[in-house]
């Protein structure tokens, strides 16, 4: 795999045809290693928990068991960025506790100005799960930081005892209208809303079940929209019960907290690999007036399988940030940009009939790219990616739906339900469509960020070819991307 890397400028030279490209190099190159999202050096990980920004630092802590590639005793694992796209490892920043237990999916805070009996000072806070332990349930607990790497558990842990519901946790904290903390925790196949001043005292002030098929986890607060029309809604992880079987990832629109009256579940992405979202409580918005207020990710995976994926020494990757936006009041994902990560000589084709396409890709050859496709007057398309003689995946749009065919991706074979087709409703007048792949990862985003498709792959090495085919001229770009390890 290293050696196919590193030979790619070669074959983009022949595929482009344009100047020679800078080589693609990268510091992670083991096979399906992704190059545009974040993966632990080794070790187990998933979700994304604590996502807070702190002096000007994207602080990413995750689920994590650095011994193994398989879920065991959790940790917090942390990494930090300055743009969302480049990311360092640092030290981890919660272990295990032998009284307390091991370290659960959880959420952060800045108290600017310290807060009494938590912090003397400016600080971060990290409300979290500690699961088993001495009392062996599920509790919630505190932990602080000044300086954003050494992170130091809070002696009165736990804040909240376990009031008798087993599957109790991943709180997400947060500062309410009222200026009074809340925090919005999973109970089983609830929510429920606890309530504090001090981050200490915590009193149960409601709830609110989700009507799925399984139980309810990682509830996080979303705001979306752009800064002169925002609203927020509640983000719930459901396991099983997801859009393509598994785990899945929903929201609910109308505040975060829980209501009286029923509210459905909407899924925020109808692939199976997308799952415990979390965003940023205050990414970059107030500094690019007009952009979407929050970015936020998730776990590429779903729990089905999660244990059983081909890759080592690690196992788990993050999606790419993505910025919420709405349409039609509806949440609305994009990828962040990647422009700074393009490189080389574009695909670039206007008004192009299907057999100028067919002719452009037909040299193609890359395996981290992003793909732009506008279907002009074209009622049908049908992508293959990441093809080669007996692999490929396939993106099909009819005019009613869209759906992505995994069943021949490359290795399927770990889990019965890996090889599938996953479809969602796509009904739009045409397809505007933006894809993401890399390596061991695929994200499509249509319908104006609307239907979204998390999906992961393990293709062969030599699965590096394209093909576009759609039954009018269409406006297609594909840009090669360099790698963040590089
Ligand atoms: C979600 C989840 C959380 C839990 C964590 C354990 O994927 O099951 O509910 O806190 O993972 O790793």
């Amino acid at each position: 795999m290293e050696a196919m890397l590193r030979s790619l400028p070669l074959l983009l030279l022949a595929a482009c045809g344009g100047p020679p490209v800078a080589p693609f190099e990268t510091t992670r190159a083991e096979e399906w290693r992704p190059q545009l999202h974040f993966s632990p050096t080794s070790g187990w990980l998933n979700d994304p928990v604590g996502l807070v920004r702190f002096d000007g630092v994207y602080h990413l802590f995750f689920q994590h068991y650095p011994d193994d590639t398989v879920w065991g005793p959790m940790h917090w694992g942390h990494a930090t960025s300055a743009d969302l796209l480049h990311w360092e490892e640092q030290p981890i920043a919660l272990s295990p506790d032998p009284a307390l237990g091991t370290v659960f999916s959880g959420s952060a805070i800045v108290l600017e100005d310290g807060l009494t009996g938590v912090c003397a000072s400016r600080c971060i806070a990290l409300m979290f799960t500690h699961n088993g332990g001495d009392s062996g349930d599920q509790k919630q607990s505190l932990a602080t930081s000044l300086d954003g790497v050494a992170f130091t558990v809070h002696p009165a842990s736990p804040v909240i005892a376990n009031p008798g519901i087993r599957d109790f946790r991943d709180p997400r904290v947060y500062l309410r209208d009222d200026g009074r903390y809340g925090a919005l925790i999973s109970e089983g196949d609830a929510v429920g809303l606890w309530v504090s001043d001090d981050l200490l005292a915590w009193t149960r002030e409601g709830g609110m079940p989700i009507d799925s098929d399984g139980v309810v986890e990682t509830p996080d607060v979303v705001h979306f929209g752009d800064t002169s029309t925002l609203s927020t809604g509640l983000a719930i992880a459901v396991n099983p019960g997801g859009p393509a079987g598994g785990s899945g990832q929903g929201w609910l629109d109308g505040g975060p907290e829980p209501s009286a009256t029923a509210r459905s579940l909407a899924w925020m992405d109808h692939g199976p690999d997308f799952y415990a979202f979390q965003a940023w409580a205050d990414p970059a918005a107030t500094e690019a007036p007009g952009a979407a207020p929050s970015v936020g990710l998730a776990w590429a995976m779903n729990w089905r399988y999660a244990l059983r994926t081909p890759t080592e020494p690690w196992r788990g990757a993050m999606s790419l940030p993505r910025r919420l936006g709405a349409a039609e009041g509806q949440l609305a994902q994009h990828a962040i940009a990647l422009d700074a990560l393009v490189r080389g000589t574009p695909v670039d084709l206007a008004s192009a009939s299907p057999r100028r396409v067919e002719q452009a890709l037909e040299s193609f050859e890359g395996e981290v790219y992003r793909l732009r496709l506008a279907s002009g007057e074209a009622t049908h398309c049908d992508l293959g990616l990441r093809e080669s003689e007996d692999a490929g995946t396939r993106i099909t749009w009819d005019g009613d739906t869209l759906s992505v065919d995994r069943s021949f991706s490359g290795e399927v074979d770990f889990d019965d339900s890996f090889a599938a087709v996953h479809t969602a409703p796509l009904s739009t007048a045409g397809l505007d469509l933006e894809v993401v792949v890399d390596t061991s990862m695929l994200e499509i985003f249509a319908g104006d960020g609307q239907v979204v498709f998390t999906e992961r792959i393990f293709p062969p090495y030599d699965a590096t070819g394209i093909s576009v085919s759609c039954d009018a001229e269409v406006d297609l770009r594909i840009d090669l991307l360099h790698s963040i390890w590089r």
